[in-house]
């Protein structure tokens, strides 16, 4: 059995399609199952924003093939580990658990405590320099994930 590994931020066509794609790079795909989603449904079914895939581009990375989904609490039972990129979506996440066993399942991204910053910041409205960022906080966090995976 795969491990599942879901990540997860508010509208699945910035951060988290980026967070899939580099875990995606990083871990071995034929024992890691790692996909995305988005607590709100407004862009479902479309393709990343094109500045993320852009900043994944730059990076080696293809994400243009990814599908925006909306996150469900079926998600709960079926992934084993469930990233949240910041806190609102986190308790979005919590407020569908239904057993502490499904809660112990979703963590902040940047849950370790050594991060200076614990939420990976909202870029829709930003420039570039924003996906930027979001990328290296990304690449960062994904780094240590694949090493515990
Ligand atoms: P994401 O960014 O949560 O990183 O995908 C957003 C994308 C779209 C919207 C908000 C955030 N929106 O309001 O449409």
């Amino acid at each position: 059995m795969k491990t599942k590994v879901l990540m997860v931020c508010l509208g699945n066509i910035c951060r988290s399609p980026l967070a899939e794609g580099v875990l995606k790079s990083k871990v071995d795909l034929s024992s890691v199952f790692v996909d995305s989603a988005g607590t709100a449904g407004y862009h479902i079914g479309k393709a990343p924003d094109a500045r993320s895939i852009a900043v994944a581009k730059k990076h080696g990375l293809d994400i243009s093939e990814q599908g925006c989904r909306k996150f469900t609490a079926q998600d709960l039972d079926d992934f084993d580990v469930i990233f949240a990129m910041d806190k609102s979506n986190y308790k979005n996440i919590i407020r569908l658990s239904r057993s502490k066993g499904q809660r112990q399942k979703v963590h902040l991204l940047l849950s370790n405590k050594d991060a200076i910053e614990k939420e990976v910041p909202d870029p829709y409205y930003g420039g570039e320099d924003g996906f930027e960022h979001v990328y290296q906080l990304i690449n960062e966090a994904c780094n240590r994930i694949a090493k515990e995976l």
